[in-house]
């Protein structure tokens, strides 16, 4: 990787709009003489290829993922030298059901400490991936876990101390899909009509070097070129009457507040944590840093319609950028129609005197105050607790993310949380000046040593100290547990 160009500050975004390079409508084209170019959203859409590994008679499946550093295509006709997971950008499709015994052995071949972060999925604490689960270069990790949680869509990511947002703007990131028992009725061909949407703004230099630096400023980076899978421009050909899009917000800071060009109505299904009890029908969708969302929309045969993100007045919603058209064949197989209850997930309820944890996110990007100390424990949950966190956002725009639990988001401001956010989620945003209530569902996986993370998502404030560290101990031993972690925080 070509540091001293990943790092050439956007003062080169004046070039971006050189011949060469299909321009999108960023925030920038202002800046620039005559109208913008045309979009052509015609680069047939990348599918992640998925891993899938057999089942053994003793109901392990066995992943490998390397972290590899290498060169993509992004822009047509540019090299940009980029990571990922098994290839150059991005990474695989794990997919596994609920109690598989999974068995991941994760090698790292970049020159740099990473970690390898199961985004959503509930496990063990030394098995999370976290800045406390270090995979040195030339390293190999082997965490294993049982898969117990309802099917949903999770991701993976790294997760070093304070360079996370450096490795998954160069590629480091993928989708995990994790199945259960039942039949919720959804279309389930992968990349056929349930498609993985990986949502990521980059910013480039003229000659196709990622640009910005992702710790630089309010929030690192906001990019003017929107990939998606890490196809810019594209086009996915339609072939069935209806397709589960399950959206990813893999960005840095970006929010997206998703609508189609011609208003066309969608089902929301899930998100985060899992699928609904009922499907949200919404024109427009908003997802922050970390989010996930699974969708059903309606085609008709010949359909021509661009799924865009439009600035709703959020500062890090800025711009309106198409994201990718989608363009339906003359025929269409039939699909399954609109489940009325895609799961049947239990209510969060926290009982009569739960505990209650008050948690600000401050202007200098700490919580209550602090930015994350690797070494100092913060807060000490039972296994199993219910728990109301109270999250406050008096500062810039953030969101919140807790490790190994599902939420529900019980109020926001005092108000309940529309109908889309109602589901099981693990990442929430906390808009400016608001007051999120959550009732969280904490976990059975008990370590004394081993904490598990929550934090803003926008990986710039990560980066910078806004998170705090929380073990979960058997019921009664909260008291006795070590406030400090004994591992010596790694060095980037
Ligand atoms: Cu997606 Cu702590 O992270
Ligand atoms: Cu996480
Ligand atoms: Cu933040």
């Amino acid at each position: 990787m070509n540091r001293r160009n990943f790092l050439a500050l956007s003062a080169a975004s004046g070039l971006l709009g050189t011949a060469g390079l299909a321009a999108g409508c960023g925030p920038d084209t202002g800046r620039r003489p005559g109208p913008p170019p045309a979009l052509d959203l015609s680069a047939p859409l990348r599918i992640p290829p998925l891993l899938h590994p057999e089942r053994t008679a003793d109901g392990v499946r066995a992943f490998e993922l390397t972290l590899l550093a290498g060169r993509s295509e992004l822009l047509p006709g540019l090299q940009t030298d980029t990571w990922g997971f098994n290839g150059p950008f991005l990474g695989p499709t794990l997919r596994a059901g609920r109690g598989d015994r999974i068995a991941m052995t994760v090698r790292n071949t970049l020159p740099a400490a990473s970690t390898v972060h199961w985004h959503g999925v509930r496990l063990p604490a030394a098995m999370d991936g976290g800045p406390h689960q270090p995979i040195e270069p030339g390293a190999v990790w082997t965490p294993t876990w049982t898969l117990d949680q309802p099917a949903t869509t999770a991701w993976y990511h790294p997760h070093p101390h304070g360079a996370t947002a450096q490795h998954v703007y160069r590629g480091l990131a993928g989708m995990f899909l994790i199945d259960d028992a039942e039949d919720h009725g959804l279309p389930a061909q992968y990349g056929v009509d349930d498609v993985p949407l990986i949502l990521q703004d980059k910013k480039f230099t003229a000659d196709g070097a990622l640009d910005g630096d992702p710790l630089k400023g309010k929030y690192g980076i906001l990019g003017d070129r929107m990939l998606v899978n890490g196809t810019y421009q594209p086009r996915f050909a339609v072939s069935t009457e209806r397709v589960r899009l399950r959206l990813l917000n893999g960005s840095n800071a970006r929010m997206y507040h998703l609508v189609f060009d011609d208003r066309r109505p969608f089902q929301v299904v899930g998100n985060d944590g899992g699928l609904l009890g009922a499907p949200v029908e919404t024109t427009e969708l908003t997802l922050t840093p970390g989010e996930r969302a699974e969708v059903l929309v309606g085609f008709a045969p010949g359909d021509d319609a661009v799924l865009r993100t439009e600035d709703n007045g959020v500062d890090l919603a800025a711009g309106d950028f198409d994201l990718i058209r989608f363009t339906a064949a003359d025929r269409l197989q039939p699909s399954p129609t609109v489940p009325a209850r895609p799961a049947a997930l239990p209510p969060i309820v926290p009982p009569a005197g739960a505990t209650v944890r008050r948690f600000t996110l401050d202007a200098r990007n700490g919580i209550n105050g602090r930015p994350m100390d690797p070494a100092r424990i913060d807060e000490v949950v039972p296994a199993g607790a219910v728990e109301i966190w109270e999250v406050r956002n008096n500062a810039s725009s953030h969101n919140f993310h807790i490790h190994d639990v599902a939420f529900q988001v019980l109020d926001v401001n005092g108000h309940a949380p529309p109908a889309v956010a109602a589901g099981y989620k693990d990442t929430v945003f906390v808009p400016t000046g608001s007051t999120v209530r959550l009732a969280v569902q904490f976990g059975r996986d008990v370590d004394p040593t081993a904490p598990y993370m929550y934090h803003c998502h926008l990986l710039r404030h990560e980066d910078s100290g806004m998170m705090g560290q929380f073990l979960v101990v058997e019921p009664g031993t909260e008291d006795s547990a070590p406030r400090t972690v004994a591992t010596a925080p790694h060095r980037h």
